[in-house]
Protein backbone atom coordinates (compact mmCIF):
# COMPACT_ATOMS: atom_id res chain seq x y z
CA UNK A 1 0.00 0.00 0.00
CA UNK A 2 1.29 3.73 -0.74
CA UNK A 3 1.09 6.09 1.59
CA UNK A 4 -1.60 7.78 -0.17
CA UNK A 5 -4.00 5.21 -0.05
CA UNK A 6 -3.11 4.41 3.66
CA UNK A 7 -4.55 8.33 4.26
CA UNK A 8 -7.26 7.72 2.16
CA UNK A 9 -10.54 7.72 4.48
CA UNK A 10 -13.19 5.23 2.55
CA UNK A 11 -16.66 5.36 4.13
CA UNK A 12 -18.17 1.73 4.85
CA UNK A 13 -19.51 -0.59 2.75
CA UNK A 14 -19.99 -3.65 1.41
CA UNK A 15 -16.78 -5.77 -0.31
CA UNK A 16 -19.20 -6.96 -2.89
CA UNK A 17 -19.90 -5.10 -6.41
CA UNK A 18 -22.89 -3.80 -6.01
CA UNK A 19 -25.04 -2.99 -8.82
CA UNK A 20 -26.94 0.19 -9.46
CA UNK A 21 -29.09 1.67 -11.67
CA UNK A 22 -31.60 4.48 -12.36
CA UNK A 23 -34.78 1.86 -11.15
CA UNK A 24 -36.68 0.28 -8.41
CA UNK A 25 -34.01 -2.04 -7.15
CA UNK A 26 -31.75 0.40 -6.72
CA UNK A 27 -33.67 2.28 -4.37
CA UNK A 28 -34.01 -1.19 -2.41
CA UNK A 29 -29.88 -1.17 -2.72
CA UNK A 30 -29.44 1.99 -1.64
CA UNK A 31 -32.32 1.71 1.02
CA UNK A 32 -30.90 -1.62 2.80
CA UNK A 33 -26.72 0.11 2.62
CA UNK A 34 -28.14 2.75 4.20
CA UNK A 35 -29.58 0.45 7.06
CA UNK A 36 -26.69 -1.43 7.24
CA UNK A 37 -23.73 1.10 7.30
CA UNK A 38 -25.36 5.08 7.50
CA UNK A 39 -25.76 8.15 5.35
CA UNK A 40 -22.36 7.49 3.89
CA UNK A 41 -21.92 4.17 2.31
CA UNK A 42 -18.76 2.93 -0.37
CA UNK A 43 -19.14 0.66 -2.73
CA UNK A 44 -17.51 -0.65 -5.54
CA UNK A 45 -20.08 -0.66 -9.33
CA UNK A 46 -19.21 -4.21 -11.59
CA UNK A 47 -17.43 -2.00 -14.05
CA UNK A 48 -15.13 -1.57 -10.87
CA UNK A 49 -15.68 2.08 -10.55
CA UNK A 50 -15.85 3.18 -7.00
CA UNK A 51 -19.22 4.75 -6.04
CA UNK A 52 -20.47 6.73 -2.63
CA UNK A 53 -24.29 6.83 -1.77
CA UNK A 54 -24.36 10.46 0.01
CA UNK A 55 -27.51 11.10 2.36
CA UNK A 56 -26.05 13.50 4.45
CA UNK A 57 -27.84 16.99 3.62
CA UNK A 58 -24.01 19.31 4.43
CA UNK A 59 -22.54 16.88 2.43
CA UNK A 60 -25.13 16.75 -0.24
CA UNK A 61 -25.00 21.15 -0.40
CA UNK A 62 -21.64 20.66 -0.59
CA UNK A 63 -21.06 18.72 -3.58
CA UNK A 64 -24.02 20.28 -5.43
CA UNK A 65 -23.35 23.39 -3.83
CA UNK A 66 -19.58 24.99 -2.95
CA UNK A 67 -17.60 22.27 -4.79
CA UNK A 68 -20.01 21.86 -7.74
CA UNK A 69 -16.98 22.05 -10.33
CA UNK A 70 -14.86 19.41 -9.06
CA UNK A 71 -17.95 17.17 -10.35
CA UNK A 72 -19.47 16.39 -13.90
CA UNK A 73 -22.42 14.59 -14.17
CA UNK A 74 -22.51 10.85 -13.68
CA UNK A 75 -23.76 7.36 -14.69
CA UNK A 76 -27.23 7.36 -15.76
CA UNK A 77 -27.39 10.26 -18.00
CA UNK A 78 -26.33 8.22 -21.23
CA UNK A 79 -29.75 7.18 -21.13
CA UNK A 80 -31.55 10.56 -21.66
CA UNK A 81 -28.39 11.49 -24.16
CA UNK A 82 -30.37 9.81 -26.94
CA UNK A 83 -33.22 12.31 -26.24
CA UNK A 84 -31.20 15.77 -25.25
CA UNK A 85 -28.21 15.82 -27.27
CA UNK A 86 -25.84 17.42 -25.64
CA UNK A 87 -28.46 19.82 -24.00
CA UNK A 88 -28.46 21.76 -20.75
CA UNK A 89 -29.32 18.95 -18.77
CA UNK A 90 -26.24 16.39 -19.93
CA UNK A 91 -23.40 18.50 -21.08
CA UNK A 92 -20.58 19.87 -18.81
CA UNK A 93 -17.72 22.02 -18.42
CA UNK A 94 -17.60 25.56 -20.70
CA UNK A 95 -20.47 23.72 -23.37
CA UNK A 96 -22.76 23.77 -20.40
CA UNK A 97 -21.52 26.95 -19.10
CA UNK A 98 -21.94 28.46 -22.33
CA UNK A 99 -25.31 27.25 -23.09
CA UNK A 100 -26.66 28.03 -19.00
CA UNK A 101 -25.37 31.53 -19.58
CA UNK A 102 -27.43 32.15 -22.60
CA UNK A 103 -30.92 31.03 -22.05
CA UNK A 104 -30.94 31.82 -18.13
CA UNK A 105 -32.56 35.17 -19.03
CA UNK A 106 -35.43 33.66 -20.64
CA UNK A 107 -36.09 32.17 -17.41
CA UNK A 108 -36.17 35.40 -15.52
CA UNK A 109 -39.01 36.16 -13.79
CA UNK A 110 -40.18 39.09 -15.65
CA UNK A 111 -40.20 36.96 -18.72
CA UNK A 112 -42.02 33.93 -16.99
CA UNK A 113 -44.60 36.41 -16.21
CA UNK A 114 -45.34 36.83 -19.96
CA UNK A 115 -46.39 33.06 -20.34
CA UNK A 116 -48.99 33.84 -17.41
CA UNK A 117 -51.91 33.80 -20.04
CA UNK A 118 -50.58 30.31 -21.48
CA UNK A 119 -50.83 29.09 -18.15
CA UNK A 120 -54.45 30.09 -18.01
CA UNK A 121 -55.56 29.04 -21.60
CA UNK A 122 -54.18 25.84 -20.64
CA UNK A 123 -55.90 25.66 -17.36
CA UNK A 124 -59.20 26.86 -18.95
CA UNK A 125 -58.60 23.43 -21.50
CA UNK A 126 -59.19 20.66 -18.40
CA UNK A 127 -62.08 23.04 -16.81
CA UNK A 128 -64.02 22.47 -20.01
CA UNK A 129 -62.95 19.30 -20.62
CA UNK A 130 -63.74 18.03 -16.84
CA UNK A 131 -67.40 20.03 -17.42
CA UNK A 132 -68.15 17.77 -20.51
CA UNK A 133 -66.94 14.75 -18.47
CA UNK A 134 -68.80 15.32 -15.33
CA UNK A 135 -72.07 16.23 -17.59
CA UNK A 136 -71.44 12.55 -19.25
CA UNK A 137 -70.88 11.20 -15.70
CA UNK A 138 -67.59 9.83 -16.51
CA UNK A 139 -63.89 9.69 -14.49
CA UNK A 140 -61.28 11.57 -14.89
CA UNK A 141 -57.74 10.14 -15.41
CA UNK A 142 -56.01 12.48 -13.52
CA UNK A 143 -52.13 11.85 -14.66
CA UNK A 144 -53.30 11.73 -18.22
CA UNK A 145 -55.07 15.03 -17.92
CA UNK A 146 -52.20 16.80 -15.98
CA UNK A 147 -49.84 15.34 -18.67
CA UNK A 148 -51.64 16.94 -21.35
CA UNK A 149 -52.20 20.44 -19.40
CA UNK A 150 -47.90 20.34 -18.73
CA UNK A 151 -47.46 19.20 -22.32
CA UNK A 152 -49.53 21.36 -24.19
CA UNK A 153 -48.19 24.82 -21.46
CA UNK A 154 -44.21 24.01 -22.34
CA UNK A 155 -44.56 23.53 -25.73
CA UNK A 156 -47.10 26.66 -26.74
CA UNK A 157 -44.14 28.58 -24.34
CA UNK A 158 -41.40 27.02 -26.74
CA UNK A 159 -43.36 27.05 -29.70
CA UNK A 160 -45.98 30.19 -29.99
CA UNK A 161 -48.65 30.41 -33.09
CA UNK A 162 -46.24 27.64 -34.23
CA UNK A 163 -47.60 24.49 -32.04
CA UNK A 164 -51.55 25.23 -33.59
CA UNK A 165 -50.17 25.86 -36.97
CA UNK A 166 -47.36 23.20 -37.46
CA UNK A 167 -47.04 20.57 -33.91
CA UNK A 168 -50.58 19.85 -33.81
CA UNK A 169 -51.14 20.01 -37.44
CA UNK A 170 -51.52 16.37 -38.19
CA UNK A 171 -54.50 16.38 -34.91
CA UNK A 172 -51.90 14.29 -32.47
CA UNK A 173 -49.29 15.45 -30.33
CA UNK A 174 -46.37 13.94 -31.95
CA UNK A 175 -44.56 14.93 -28.52
CA UNK A 176 -46.66 12.72 -26.54
CA UNK A 177 -45.02 9.44 -26.68
CA UNK A 178 -42.28 11.46 -24.19
CA UNK A 179 -44.75 10.85 -21.39
CA UNK A 180 -43.77 6.74 -21.27
CA UNK A 181 -40.76 5.93 -20.21
CA UNK A 182 -39.04 6.56 -23.24
CA UNK A 183 -35.91 5.95 -22.62
CA UNK A 184 -36.91 2.08 -23.14
CA UNK A 185 -37.97 2.64 -26.05
CA UNK A 186 -36.12 0.96 -28.88
CA UNK A 187 -38.35 3.58 -31.49
CA UNK A 188 -37.68 6.59 -29.86
CA UNK A 189 -34.23 7.51 -31.94
CA UNK A 190 -36.89 7.34 -35.12
CA UNK A 191 -39.35 9.55 -33.23
CA UNK A 192 -36.88 12.07 -32.18
CA UNK A 193 -35.58 12.40 -35.83
CA UNK A 194 -38.59 13.31 -36.77
CA UNK A 195 -39.27 15.82 -34.06
CA UNK A 196 -35.84 17.35 -34.80
CA UNK A 197 -36.76 17.77 -38.51
CA UNK A 198 -40.23 19.45 -37.92
CA UNK A 199 -38.43 22.20 -35.14
CA UNK A 200 -36.03 22.33 -37.45
CA UNK A 201 -38.73 23.37 -40.53
CA UNK A 202 -39.97 25.76 -37.60
CA UNK A 203 -36.64 27.69 -36.98
CA UNK A 204 -36.40 28.00 -40.87
CA UNK A 205 -39.89 29.35 -41.20
CA UNK A 206 -38.76 31.95 -38.35
CA UNK A 207 -35.75 33.19 -39.96
CA UNK A 208 -36.92 33.45 -43.67
CA UNK A 209 -39.88 35.15 -41.78
CA UNK A 210 -36.98 37.40 -39.83
CA UNK A 211 -37.36 38.48 -36.71
CA UNK A 212 -41.43 38.58 -36.22
CA UNK A 213 -42.88 39.52 -33.01
CA UNK A 214 -43.28 36.62 -31.35
CA UNK A 215 -42.65 35.99 -27.58
CA UNK A 216 -41.53 32.55 -26.71
CA UNK A 217 -38.72 30.45 -25.82
CA UNK A 218 -37.65 29.84 -29.06
CA UNK A 219 -37.57 33.49 -30.13
CA UNK A 220 -35.23 33.87 -27.03
CA UNK A 221 -33.48 31.03 -27.48
CA UNK A 222 -32.64 32.04 -31.16
CA UNK A 223 -32.22 35.18 -30.34
CA UNK A 224 -29.92 34.21 -27.17
CA UNK A 225 -26.22 35.61 -28.02
CA UNK A 226 -22.82 34.09 -25.85
CA UNK A 227 -19.75 36.80 -25.06
CA UNK A 228 -18.24 36.72 -28.52
CA UNK A 229 -21.62 37.80 -29.81
CA UNK A 230 -22.40 33.76 -31.64
CA UNK A 231 -25.92 31.99 -31.48
CA UNK A 232 -26.72 28.65 -31.09
CA UNK A 233 -25.92 26.67 -34.27
CA UNK A 234 -28.68 24.44 -35.50
CA UNK A 235 -27.59 21.32 -33.73
CA UNK A 236 -27.12 23.31 -30.04
CA UNK A 237 -30.78 24.70 -30.75
CA UNK A 238 -31.96 21.62 -31.24
CA UNK A 239 -30.57 19.98 -28.38
CA UNK A 240 -31.91 22.73 -25.93
CA UNK A 241 -34.96 22.74 -27.36
CA UNK A 242 -35.75 18.80 -26.88
CA UNK A 243 -34.06 19.32 -23.02
CA UNK A 244 -36.69 21.90 -22.24
CA UNK A 245 -39.66 19.98 -23.50
CA UNK A 246 -38.25 16.73 -21.73
CA UNK A 247 -37.24 18.61 -18.67
CA UNK A 248 -40.22 20.91 -18.21
CA UNK A 249 -43.08 18.58 -18.52
CA UNK A 250 -43.34 15.32 -17.27
CA UNK A 251 -41.75 17.02 -13.56
CA UNK A 252 -44.58 19.11 -13.47
CA UNK A 253 -46.89 16.87 -14.66
CA UNK A 254 -45.98 14.43 -12.26
CA UNK A 255 -46.48 17.11 -9.33
CA UNK A 256 -49.83 17.78 -10.48
CA UNK A 257 -51.19 14.34 -10.39
CA UNK A 258 -49.43 13.90 -6.93
CA UNK A 259 -51.44 17.13 -5.12
CA UNK A 260 -54.58 15.95 -6.94
CA UNK A 261 -54.21 12.82 -5.70
CA UNK A 262 -52.65 14.33 -2.09
CA UNK A 263 -55.37 16.55 -1.89
CA UNK A 264 -58.53 14.19 -2.92
CA UNK A 265 -57.37 12.34 0.34
CA UNK A 266 -57.06 15.12 2.82
CA UNK A 267 -59.97 17.17 2.99
CA UNK A 268 -58.95 19.86 5.80
CA UNK A 269 -55.91 20.52 3.36
CA UNK A 270 -58.06 20.84 0.63
CA UNK A 271 -60.13 23.53 2.49
CA UNK A 272 -57.27 25.78 3.14
CA UNK A 273 -56.58 25.53 -0.41
CA UNK A 274 -59.64 26.61 -1.55
CA UNK A 275 -59.79 29.64 1.25
CA UNK A 276 -55.91 30.55 -0.42
CA UNK A 277 -57.94 30.43 -4.27
CA UNK A 278 -60.78 32.28 -3.19
CA UNK A 279 -58.91 35.41 -1.65
CA UNK A 280 -55.95 35.54 -3.86
CA UNK A 281 -57.18 34.03 -6.95
CA UNK A 282 -60.85 34.09 -7.36
CA UNK A 283 -61.21 33.95 -11.18
CA UNK A 284 -59.54 34.28 -14.51
CA UNK A 285 -58.71 37.74 -14.38
CA UNK A 286 -57.01 37.99 -10.59
CA UNK A 287 -54.54 35.35 -12.60
CA UNK A 288 -51.60 37.86 -11.60
CA UNK A 289 -47.65 36.94 -10.49
CA UNK A 290 -48.45 39.00 -7.62
CA UNK A 291 -51.68 36.74 -6.73
CA UNK A 292 -49.86 34.25 -6.89
CA UNK A 293 -46.38 34.90 -5.20
CA UNK A 294 -49.43 35.68 -2.02
CA UNK A 295 -50.68 31.85 -2.15
CA UNK A 296 -48.12 30.66 0.69
CA UNK A 297 -50.49 27.67 1.48
CA UNK A 298 -50.36 26.52 -2.11
CA UNK A 299 -46.67 27.00 -2.34
CA UNK A 300 -46.51 24.83 0.94
CA UNK A 301 -48.97 22.02 -0.66
CA UNK A 302 -46.30 21.55 -3.73
CA UNK A 303 -43.22 21.57 -1.53
CA UNK A 304 -44.88 19.11 0.35
CA UNK A 305 -45.93 17.17 -2.38
CA UNK A 306 -42.24 17.62 -3.85
CA UNK A 307 -40.65 16.22 -1.10
CA UNK A 308 -43.10 12.84 -0.80
CA UNK A 309 -42.36 12.46 -4.30
CA UNK A 310 -39.60 14.11 -6.00
CA UNK A 311 -39.70 13.44 -9.86
CA UNK A 312 -35.79 13.57 -9.95
CA UNK A 313 -36.10 11.26 -7.39
CA UNK A 314 -32.21 9.95 -8.17
CA UNK A 315 -29.35 11.55 -9.78
CA UNK A 316 -25.50 11.21 -9.84
CA UNK A 317 -22.24 13.13 -10.26
CA UNK A 318 -18.88 11.96 -10.85
CA UNK A 319 -15.59 13.90 -9.38
CA UNK A 320 -13.06 14.88 -11.72
CA UNK A 321 -11.03 15.91 -9.00
CA UNK A 322 -9.95 14.80 -5.54
CA UNK A 323 -12.94 15.76 -2.91
CA UNK A 324 -13.46 15.23 0.52
CA UNK A 325 -16.86 15.61 2.41
CA UNK A 326 -17.23 15.71 6.05
CA UNK A 327 -15.47 12.35 7.23
CA UNK A 328 -14.44 10.71 4.20
CA UNK A 329 -12.56 11.36 1.33
CA UNK A 330 -13.87 11.25 -2.79
CA UNK A 331 -10.87 10.31 -5.31
CA UNK A 332 -11.23 11.15 -8.77
CA UNK A 333 -13.51 8.92 -11.17
CA UNK A 334 -15.92 7.98 -7.84
CA UNK A 335 -19.60 8.26 -9.27
CA UNK A 336 -21.85 10.33 -6.20
CA UNK A 337 -25.82 8.67 -6.21
CA UNK A 338 -28.01 11.47 -4.47
CA UNK A 339 -31.09 10.55 -3.64
CA UNK A 340 -34.02 13.66 -2.67
CA UNK A 341 -36.59 10.55 -2.21
CA UNK A 342 -34.72 9.00 0.09
CA UNK A 343 -33.05 12.00 2.41
CA UNK A 344 -36.93 13.38 1.74
CA UNK A 345 -38.13 10.53 3.67
CA UNK A 346 -35.38 10.42 6.28
CA UNK A 347 -37.24 9.91 9.59
CA UNK A 348 -34.21 11.60 11.69
CA UNK A 349 -34.54 15.00 9.04
CA UNK A 350 -38.12 14.46 8.85
CA UNK A 351 -40.22 13.67 11.39
CA UNK A 352 -43.25 10.61 10.32
CA UNK A 353 -41.98 11.17 7.31
CA UNK A 354 -44.33 9.68 5.00
CA UNK A 355 -47.27 11.90 6.52
CA UNK A 356 -48.35 14.75 4.09
CA UNK A 357 -48.32 17.37 6.17
CA UNK A 358 -47.55 20.63 4.61
CA UNK A 359 -47.17 22.82 7.46
CA UNK A 360 -43.64 21.43 7.71
CA UNK A 361 -43.14 24.40 5.00
CA UNK A 362 -44.81 26.46 7.19
CA UNK A 363 -43.74 30.27 6.94
CA UNK A 364 -41.01 31.33 9.91
CA UNK A 365 -41.90 35.24 10.62
CA UNK A 366 -43.04 35.42 6.98
CA UNK A 367 -40.77 33.92 5.56
CA UNK A 368 -39.82 29.98 4.13
CA UNK A 369 -37.46 28.16 6.39
CA UNK A 370 -33.83 28.11 5.27
CA UNK A 371 -31.32 25.09 4.32
CA UNK A 372 -34.17 22.39 4.86
CA UNK A 373 -32.90 19.17 3.82
CA UNK A 374 -34.54 19.20 0.77
CA UNK A 375 -33.61 19.56 -2.86
CA UNK A 376 -36.45 18.34 -5.34
CA UNK A 377 -34.63 20.90 -7.76
CA UNK A 378 -31.46 20.18 -7.05
CA UNK A 379 -28.92 23.12 -5.46
CA UNK A 380 -26.51 24.99 -6.29
CA UNK A 381 -25.28 26.32 -10.06
CA UNK A 382 -26.66 23.81 -11.79
CA UNK A 383 -30.01 24.12 -9.83
CA UNK A 384 -33.15 23.90 -12.12
CA UNK A 385 -33.99 26.43 -14.10
CA UNK A 386 -37.84 25.96 -14.50
CA UNK A 387 -38.55 25.99 -10.40
CA UNK A 388 -40.10 29.33 -10.82
CA UNK A 389 -41.92 28.72 -13.96
CA UNK A 390 -43.00 25.12 -12.50
CA UNK A 391 -44.15 27.07 -9.12
CA UNK A 392 -46.18 29.61 -11.15
CA UNK A 393 -48.24 27.14 -13.79
CA UNK A 394 -48.90 24.94 -10.99
CA UNK A 395 -50.58 27.73 -8.55
CA UNK A 396 -52.75 29.03 -11.71
CA UNK A 397 -53.37 25.42 -12.23
CA UNK A 398 -54.98 24.67 -8.39
CA UNK A 399 -55.97 28.12 -8.15
CA UNK A 400 -58.15 28.23 -11.03
CA UNK A 401 -59.24 24.30 -11.52
CA UNK A 402 -59.75 23.08 -7.78
CA UNK A 403 -62.27 26.19 -6.90
CA UNK A 404 -64.37 24.53 -9.72
CA UNK A 405 -63.84 21.02 -9.44
CA UNK A 406 -64.64 18.21 -6.66
CA UNK A 407 -62.05 15.40 -7.00
CA UNK A 408 -62.64 11.98 -5.29
CA UNK A 409 -60.84 9.45 -5.05
CA UNK A 410 -61.83 5.99 -6.53
CA UNK A 411 -59.52 3.65 -5.08
CA UNK A 412 -57.92 3.70 -1.11
CA UNK A 413 -55.13 1.99 -1.79
CA UNK A 414 -51.57 4.11 -2.08
CA UNK A 415 -50.36 4.06 -5.86
CA UNK A 416 -47.10 2.09 -6.59
CA UNK A 417 -44.74 4.00 -8.09
CA UNK A 418 -42.63 3.83 -10.82
CA UNK A 419 -39.25 4.28 -10.17
CA UNK A 420 -37.53 5.19 -14.00
CA UNK A 421 -35.23 8.39 -14.64
CA UNK A 422 -38.60 10.00 -13.20
CA UNK A 423 -40.63 8.61 -10.34
CA UNK A 424 -44.80 8.47 -11.31
CA UNK A 425 -47.72 6.52 -10.21
CA UNK A 426 -47.39 3.26 -11.73
CA UNK A 427 -50.54 3.16 -12.56
CA UNK A 428 -52.51 5.87 -13.73
CA UNK A 429 -54.85 7.62 -10.99
CA UNK A 430 -58.24 7.92 -11.60
CA UNK A 431 -60.53 10.60 -9.89
CA UNK A 432 -64.47 11.22 -9.32
CA UNK A 433 -65.08 15.27 -10.29
CA UNK A 434 -68.27 16.65 -9.75
CA UNK A 435 -68.73 20.49 -9.84
CA UNK A 436 -68.36 23.03 -6.78
CA UNK A 437 -71.88 24.97 -6.05
C1 LIG B 1 -41.72 20.21 -10.49
C2 LIG B 1 -41.02 20.52 -11.54
C3 LIG B 1 -39.54 20.31 -11.73
C4 LIG B 1 -38.62 19.59 -10.99
C5 LIG B 1 -38.86 18.80 -9.71
C6 LIG B 1 -37.34 19.73 -11.65
C7 LIG B 1 -36.15 19.18 -11.19
C8 LIG B 1 -34.91 19.38 -11.76
C9 LIG B 1 -33.66 18.85 -11.25
C10 LIG B 1 -33.51 17.97 -10.01
C11 LIG B 1 -32.67 19.29 -12.06
C12 LIG B 1 -31.17 19.02 -11.90
C13 LIG B 1 -30.77 17.66 -12.40
C14 LIG B 1 -29.29 17.44 -12.23
O1 LIG B 1 -28.53 18.39 -12.02
O2 LIG B 1 -28.82 16.32 -12.34
C15 LIG B 1 -33.29 20.09 -13.10
C16 LIG B 1 -32.59 20.71 -14.12
C17 LIG B 1 -33.20 21.44 -15.11
N1 LIG B 1 -34.55 21.75 -15.22
FE1 LIG B 1 -35.99 21.23 -13.95
N2 LIG B 1 -37.50 20.51 -12.76
C18 LIG B 1 -38.82 20.89 -12.85
C19 LIG B 1 -39.40 21.67 -13.82
C20 LIG B 1 -38.74 22.26 -14.85
C21 LIG B 1 -39.36 23.11 -15.84
C22 LIG B 1 -40.84 23.48 -15.88
C23 LIG B 1 -38.37 23.47 -16.71
C24 LIG B 1 -38.44 24.35 -17.92
C25 LIG B 1 -39.47 25.12 -18.23
C26 LIG B 1 -37.13 22.86 -16.26
C27 LIG B 1 -35.89 23.00 -16.85
C28 LIG B 1 -34.72 22.50 -16.36
C29 LIG B 1 -33.43 22.70 -17.01
C30 LIG B 1 -33.19 23.48 -18.31
C31 LIG B 1 -32.48 22.04 -16.22
C32 LIG B 1 -30.97 21.95 -16.47
C33 LIG B 1 -30.23 23.00 -15.67
C34 LIG B 1 -28.71 22.91 -15.81
O3 LIG B 1 -28.15 21.81 -15.83
O4 LIG B 1 -28.09 23.98 -15.86
N3 LIG B 1 -37.40 22.13 -15.13
N4 LIG B 1 -34.64 20.14 -12.89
Amino acid sequence: MTATSLAFRRPPGPSQPVPLGIDAETLDTLLALRAEYGDTVSMVRPNGRLAYFINEPADVRRILVKRHSRYIKGPGFERVKMLLGNGLIVSDGDVWRRSRTMIQPAFSRQKVHQLLRVMVQCADKLATRWAAAIAAGQMINITEETSEFALDLILISIFGDDYDATIMAGGDNPFAFLSRDSTRDLGVVLKVRKLREMLLAIIESRRSRGGDETFDFLAMYMAATDKDGSHFNDKDLLDELMTLIVAGFETSANTLNWVWYLVAGHPEVEARLLDEAASSMPGVDAVTHENATAMTYTQQVLEEALRLYPPVWLFTRRSRDVDEVTDYDVPPGTDIYLSPYILHRTETLWPDPDRFDPDRFALVDGKPKKDLPYFPFSLGPRRCLGEYFSFLEMKVHIGLLLPRFRMALVDDADPELELGINLRAARDIMLRPSLRD
